[in-house]
C-alpha cells in the first residue's frame, strides 16, 4: 500500500516513521505541515493523487489543550476542518484513513472503563474539536479507523513525562494532581497497533472506532511518582487535588477506556503502562 502518514514529526508520527523502517513492504510518505498542510484542501488532493495514496495516518493535530480555550479557531481548522478534507479525499481515492482521537471527548464522569459507543460529552474546546473532527470522518461515507487513545508520550516532543523528569532535575519537590484517573499510552506501542490495523483492513471497508491505551488504571500523580522512581530520581512528588492546579480546560476525572474491540479485533495484547514507561524512560537516558 502507499501510506501518506501526517504530523510526522509529532510524538506518534515519529514512532511511525520507525515502525516503517520496519514494514517495507509498503510505500511510505512522511509529511508534517512543512510539506503537507492537512488544512490545504488543493495541497491534499493533489498530494494523494501524485502519489496515489491508498492509506492516510492523521498524526497531525492541534495538540495544546490548555491554549485551544483562546485559540477555538485554530483548533477547529485542525482538528475538525482538516479530518472533514482528509476524509473526502479519501473517499474520492477510496484510501482508508486511520484518525487519531482522544479520551478527551468523554465527560468524565463514569466510573467504569469507556466503550467506544457510550455518549461523548467534551468538557473543553480541544475536546470538542476533536469530537467534531470524528463526526466529520463519520459523515463522510470514506473508509475509515478512528483511534481514540489518552495521555500520550514519547521521547520526542513536550509530555508529561518530559516534563515531570526535568522537574525533577530542577525542584527538590513537585505537586501534582492526584484525582484524576486514566492511562498512559506510550506513542511506540499505539503505533504497533496501527500497524496492526493497517495490515488488517488493508483497502477492505471499515468503518469503526477503536480504544488503545496502555493496561492498567492509574493517576497523574502515580503516573509522575513511577517516571521519576524509574528514572532513578529523588524529587519528592506531593498529591494535590484538580482544585488545587487550576487549568484553563476542564479534563475529565475519569477518562479510562475500554480497549476489548481492538484487542479481540487484532488478536493483540497491550503491554502494561509501567512496562512501556520503563521502555521509554530507556529510551530518554540513550538519547
Ligand atoms: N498528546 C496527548 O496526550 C494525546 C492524548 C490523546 C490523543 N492524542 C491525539 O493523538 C494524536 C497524535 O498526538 P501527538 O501527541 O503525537 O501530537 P503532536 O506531538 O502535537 O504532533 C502533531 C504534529 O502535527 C503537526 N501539525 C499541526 N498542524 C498541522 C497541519 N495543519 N498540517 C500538518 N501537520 C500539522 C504539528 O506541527 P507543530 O508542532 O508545528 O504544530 C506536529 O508535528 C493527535 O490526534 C492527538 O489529538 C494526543
Amino acid at each position: 500500500m502507499n501510506i501518506a502518514v501526517t504530523g510526522c514529526y509529532g510524538q506518534l508520527g515519529t514512532e511511525m516513521q520507525k515502525i516503517a523502517a520496519q514494514e517495507t513492504g509498503h510505500q511510505w510518505f512522511f509529511t508534517d505541515i512543512d510539506t503537507l498542510d492537512i488544512c490545504n484542501e488543493k495541497a491534499v488532493e493533489h498530494f494523494f493523487n501524485e502519489h496515489q495514496i491508498d492509506c492516510c495516518v492523521n498524526c497531525a493535530a492541534y495538540t495544546a489543550v490548555d491554549k485551544a480555550e483562546d485559540e477555538p479557531q485554530l483548533a477547529t481548522l485542525v482538528n475538525t476542518f482538516a479530518p472533514k478534507v482528509l476524509a473526502k479525499t479519501c473517499l474520492k481515492h477510496n484510501a482508508l484513513l486511520i484518525h487519531i482521537s482522544t479520551d478527551y471527548v468523554f465527560g468524565g464522569d463514569a466510573d467504569k472503563p469507556y466503550l467506544e459507543d457510550d455518549p461523548i460529552n467534551p468538557k473543553s474546546v480541544y475536546g470538542g474539536t476533536k469530537a467534531d473532527g470524528e463526526h466529520v470522518i463519520r459523515d463522510s461515507g470514506c473508509n475509515y479507523c478512528i483511534v481514540r487513545t489518552a495521555w500520550l508520550y514519547s521521547s520526542v516532543g513536550k509530555n508529561f513525562v518530559k516534563t515531570m523528569l526535568s522537574l525533577a532535575d530542577t525542584h527538590d519537590s513537585i505537586n501534582v494532581v492526584c484525582d484524576q484517573k486514566g492511562t498512559p499510552t506510550w506513542a511506540g506501542d499505539l503505533a504497533i497497533a496501527i500497524m496492526s490495523l493497517i495490515n488488517h483492513y488493508g483497502t477492505n471497508p471499515v468503518h469503526e472506532v477503536f480504544h488503545f491505551t496502555n493496561e492498567g488504571i492509574t493517576t497523574w500523580y502515580d503516573f509522575a511518582v513511577a517516571a521519576i522512581e524509574i528514572a532513578g530520581k529523588t524529587c519528592k512528588v506531593n498529591p494535590i487535588t484538580t482544585d488545587q492546579y487550576p487549568t484553563k480546560a476542564n479534563r475529565p476525572a475519569y477518562s479510562v477506556l475500554d480497549k476489548s474491540k481492538i484487542k479481540q479485533t487484532l488478536g493483540i495484547e497491550i503491554p502494561f503502562w509501567k512496562d512501556s514507561l520503563a521502555k521509554c524512560i530507556d529510551e530518554l537516558k540513550n538519547k
